[in-house]
């Protein structure tokens, strides 16, 4: 038996949880929208073509803000072609994912879908193939009222009033040769800066995200975001952050222990743009928006998984089915983005439906819940409020994180990484606590002890453990529930105090009441 002690106090606090801390993100990308969020014709269709099964999920699952329309696929879209008359509307091709793009569902489906769904639209604009001039007429399009162009054209597509529309995404992942009309960081940061001009110019309200880094691994990590920043900081809030945890090296320790270079990737970023504030000697802080993460590495590499031949419509690509142990990684990166709530205001799970998704659907069959649901669902109904420093005692282990196939063979030492990732949640209307714990010990189970200062007396709300045997253990379409979570016995408080003993290779939840 391992033993673990955490102690935080109500009164330190990290930072208050952002509502857009809880996102995902829709890509016309394989199946996610066609035949996993709309699809017309299913049996649980409404009018619209909105899958209602998907729609239960999705609140179930408890996203907040969703982004559209990509991913690589927004680098050649021309948003004109997905409005209007669906009849007149062209059948293009895709080059981001060599597929037929249709066009039947276009940003007024995705927002009248945001509005069915309960979530924000986030729309990011096209500055790849386009640039500032496309992206301002979008703008005018969704949030200016009437009496103009664009703004009538809305009206006459049939969607009177404006969509208001508050977050904006400049491009996305510009830094990457695999994107269409990739930049470097000057140019993108000109380009970026011309159209946020334009675009909050149509509309004051808005707020917007530059472009950062499409991963830590890449070469020009860091001097992208110092440059970038030091074109747009005056002009946007946010800069992105994207990561994909990946279990290449098939090496579980090193997989568990991987999210911990998320939270180094986030002080980092928060580093570079603090700098560019300071060369300015301004007050102003850029906040991060992590607009795309998740765990996925099994349909990345091969052409075959990523490609169909011959310029399908929305073929099943990218569809990873996770396990129980990508459940455990990806709570890890729960904990990393609740604990860095200060500065990351926005983050996206990548993506929602099919495509390296929480949800998976049988097009014209049902729909159902992969094992990474959880720990999101979780983390989004019971991780709102004031996360608490905590400090947390557990023994360590070395991991080593690498990618033996990465061209650039990456290696990241990760020496004495503790057992235990935690992060505390105060509810301060309320006086309860949540609890996220993920313990990475695959052999031994963990006792651990909490001293929960300046809450008084708590009680047990609710406790659950997401654990399984085998660690590669999947749900399906005929095991829907074979890693889902179960209660957390044991669990005793005795005041503050609170004790309780985690399985080897477990991700938990625990729900305090004041009591
Ligand atoms: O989410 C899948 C892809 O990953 C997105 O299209 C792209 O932005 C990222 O590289």
């Amino acid at each position: 038996m391992r033993k673990a002690q955490v102690m935080f106090d109500r009164d330190f606090a990290i930072g208050h949880t952002d509502p857009r801390l809880f996102g995902a993100f829709v890509e016309h990308l394989g199946r996610c929208v066609y035949g996993g969020m709309f699809e017309p014709g299913h049996p649980t269709a409404d009018e619209k073509g909105f899958r209602r099964d998907v729609l239960a999920l999705v609140k179930e699952l408890g996203p907040t803000i969703m982004r559209y329309p990509g991913g690589n696929f927004v680098s050649g879209y021309n948003w004109e072609d997905g409005v209007g008359p669906v009849e007149d509307r062209p059948v293009k091709l895709d080059l981001a994912w060599f597929t037929s793009e249709p066009n039947t569902f276009g940003t007024n489906e995705f927002v009248d879908w945001c509005r069915a769904a309960e979530v924000e639209p986030m729309i990011a604009v096209n500055l790849g193939t386009r640039a500032g001039d496309a992206a301002r007429n979008l703008v005018e399009y969704c949030n200016h009222p009437r009496g103009t162009y664009w703004s009538d054209l809305r009206r006459k597509h049939g969607w009177e009033q404006p969509h208001g529309i508050k977050f904006w995404c400049l491009g996305n992942e510009m830094d990457g040769p695999w994107q269409m009309e990739y930049k470097t960081a000057t140019q993108y940061g000109l380009v970026a800066k011309e159209a946020a001009k334009m675009m909050r110019w149509i509309d004051p309200t808005i707020e917007l995200a530059a472009c950062g880094s499409s991963g830590r691994n890449m070469p020009t990590f860091g001097r992208w975001e110092d440059e970038v920043l030091e074109h747009t900081f005056e002009h946007a809030e946010f800069i992105s952050l994207h990561t994909y945890f990946n279990n290449y090296a098939q090496d579980t320790p090193a997989f568990l222990a991987c999210p911990d270079l998320m939270d180094q990737f986030i002080d980092e970023v928060v580093a570079v743009a603090d700098g560019v504030a300071a060369r300015r000697r301004s007050k102003k802080r850029i906040m991060l928006s992590f607009d795309e993460w998740n765990v996925w590495y099994r349909t990345r590499r091969r052409r075959e998984d990523r490609v169909k031949e011959g310029w399908p419509i929305a073929p099943p690509i990218l569809e990873e089915i996770y396990s129980m142990e990508d459940a455990l990684t990806f709570g890890g990166g729960c904990i990393s983005l609740l604990n860095h709530c200060d500065r990351v205001k926005a983050a996206c799970l990548a993506q929602l439906v099919n495509v390296i998704a929480p949800i998976m659907t049988e097009t014209g069959g049902p729909a159902w819940r992969q094992s990474i649901f959880h720990p999101f669902a979780q983390m989004s109904r019971l991780g709102r409020g004031k996360v608490l420093q905590a400090k947390v005692e557990s023994e360590t282990y070395d991991a080593s994180y690498y990618d033996p196939r990465g061209a650039q063979d990456l290696y990241f030492p990760m020496p004495q990484t503790p057992y235990l990732k935690v992060a505390a949640v105060a509810d301060e209307a309320t006086g309860g606590l949540s609890l996220f714990m993920l313990n990475r010990c695959l052999g031994q189970e963990m006792e651990v002890s909490i001293d929960a200062r300046g809450f008084g007396r708590l009680a047990v709300a609710e406790a659950h453990e997401l654990r399984h045997d085998d660690l590669k253990a999947v749900n399906s379409k005929d095991a829907p529930e074979n890693v889902s979570p179960k209660p957390l016995d044991g669990v005793s408080v005795d005041g503050g105090k609170i004790r309780m003993t985690l399985k080897p290779a477990s991700w938990n939840v625990a729900r305090f009441s004041a009591a």
